[in-house]
C-alpha cells in the first residue's frame, strides 16, 4: 500500500522518470514540447522550492558574481517551478536567448544548433522532492537555475552561439569524407573533443575570479548543492589552467564529483578556446583524440552526419 501510494504521489506530476506525459511523448518521438505548466504537482513544487532554498548561501560563496546577477536579473520564484515564458521574459531581452522546452535527450548536432540559434533546449522535468540529490538525468531545476542564468551574460551566451558554429564546422568537415568508415571514426572523435570540451568549460568550468579567487560558472557545479562546494574547497580535487590539449582527450564520468577541473581566465578567455578549437578541428587535430567517456551514440553519430548545414 505504501509502494503504490509513493508511485501514484510521483507519477501524476512531472517528476524525473515518472511522468505520462513526457513517456509519451518520447515514445511518439516528439522532442520539442510545449511546457504543460498545470501538470507539475504541489510535490514538483515543493522540490523547487527546496532545492532553490538551500543553494542560496552556497551560490553567494562560490559562483560567479555573473550568476547571481543573472538569477536576480531572471526574477525566478522561489517556491514554483518556473514557467519558460516568464524566464524568456527576462532573458530574451538580455541576450536574445530563449529556454525551449523538450522531452529528453536531445542529439548533439540538435542541441548545438540551437545554441546557435540562441534557444537552450530545457528539461520540465524535476527531481523528486525526497531524494534532491539523485538525478538521473538533467532536470528543471539543473537547466534553469543552473545554465540559464549565466545566459543573461552576454560574453557568456556569445560563447554559446560560437559553439554551434563549431558544430556547423564539424559537419561540414566530416560530410566531405567519402570513405564511409573513416567518415564514421573521424566524426565520433570529434564528437568527444566537443563534448569534453563542452563538458570541462560549460557544466564543468572554474574561473580566477578577483584576487585570484576562484570560483564556478559550469553549470553542473552550480546547480548541485554537494559539488559547489566541494569543487572549489575539497584538497582531492585537481584543479588546473585550462590546455585544449589535455581538455580533449580527457575522459569524464557522469556518476560522481568530477575530481579533475580546469580553470579559465575570463569569458573572453573562454570564447578565444573556442575559436582554438575550430582551428584545431580544420587542421585535423581533433581527427584521432584519445579513447573512453563519452560514448557517442548512434544518434549522436547521426545527426553530425545528417545535419543540414549553413554553407
Ligand atoms: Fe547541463
Amino acid at each position: 500500500m505504501a509502494v503504490r501510494e509513493d508511485v501514484d504521489k510521483f507519477s501524476s506530476g512531472l517528476t524525473t522518470t515518472q511522468s505520462p506525459f513526457i513517456e509519451e511523448a518520447r515514445t511518439s518521438g516528439k522532442l520539442y514540447i510545449e511546457q504543460p505548466y498545470k501538470l507539475y504537482s504541489e510535490e514538483n513544487h515543493d522540490a523547487w522550492r527546496k532545492l532553490f532554498a538551500r543553494m542560496q548561501s552556497r551560490w553567494d560563496q562560490y559562483a560567479k558574481p555573473h550568476f547571481r546577477k543573472g538569477i536576480e536579473n531572471l526574477s525566478l520564484d522561489p517556491n514554483r517551478v518556473p514557467r519558460l515564458e516568464d524566464v524568456n521574459k527576462f532573458l530574451k531581452p538580455l541576450t536574445g536567448f530563449r529556454a525551449k522546452a523538450v522531452s529528453g535527450y536531445v542529439p548533439a548536432f540538435l542541441f548545438f544548433d540551437c545554441l546557435r540559434n540562441r534557444e537552450f533546449p530545457t528539461t520540465v522535468t524535476i527531481r523528486r522532492s525526497d531524494k534532491l540529490d539523485y538525478l538521473p538525468e538533467p532536470d528543471i531545476f539543473h537547466d534553469i537555475a543552473g545554465h540559464v542564468p549565466m545566459h543573461t551574460d552576454k560574453a557568456f551566451a556569445d560563447t554559446l552561439v560560437r559553439f554551434g558554429e563549431v558544430a556547423h564546422t564539424a559537419a561540414d568537415i566530416v560530410q566531405g569524407i567519402k570513405d564511409e568508415d573513416e567518415q564514421a571514426a573521424v566524426m565520433t572523435s570529434i564528437i568527444k573533443a566537443v563534448a569534453r570540451f563542452f563538458w570541462f568549460t560549460i557544466e564543468f568550468g572554474l574561473m580566477r575570479g578577483e584576487k585570484g579567487k576562484i570560483v564556478a560558472y559550469g553549470s553542473g557545479l552550480l546547480s548541485s548543492y554537494g559539488e559547489l562546494a566541494h569543487c572549489i574547497d575539497s584538497p582531492e580535487v585537481q584543479r588546473y589552467p585550462i590546455q585544449i590539449e589535455w581538455v580533449i582527450n580527457q575522459y569524464f564520468e557522469i556518476d560522481h564529483y568530477q575530481p579533475l577541473l580546469f580553470i579559465v581566465d575570463s569569458f573572453d578567455h573562454l570564447f578565444s578556446l573556442v575559436d582554438t578549437l575550430e582551428k584545431w578541428m580544420k587542421e585535423g587535430k581533433l581527427n584521432n583524440v584519445s579513447p573512453g567517456e563519452p560514448e557517442v551514440s548512434a544518434d549522436d553519430l547521426k545527426s553530425f552526419l545528417h545535419a543540414e548545414i549553413a554553407k
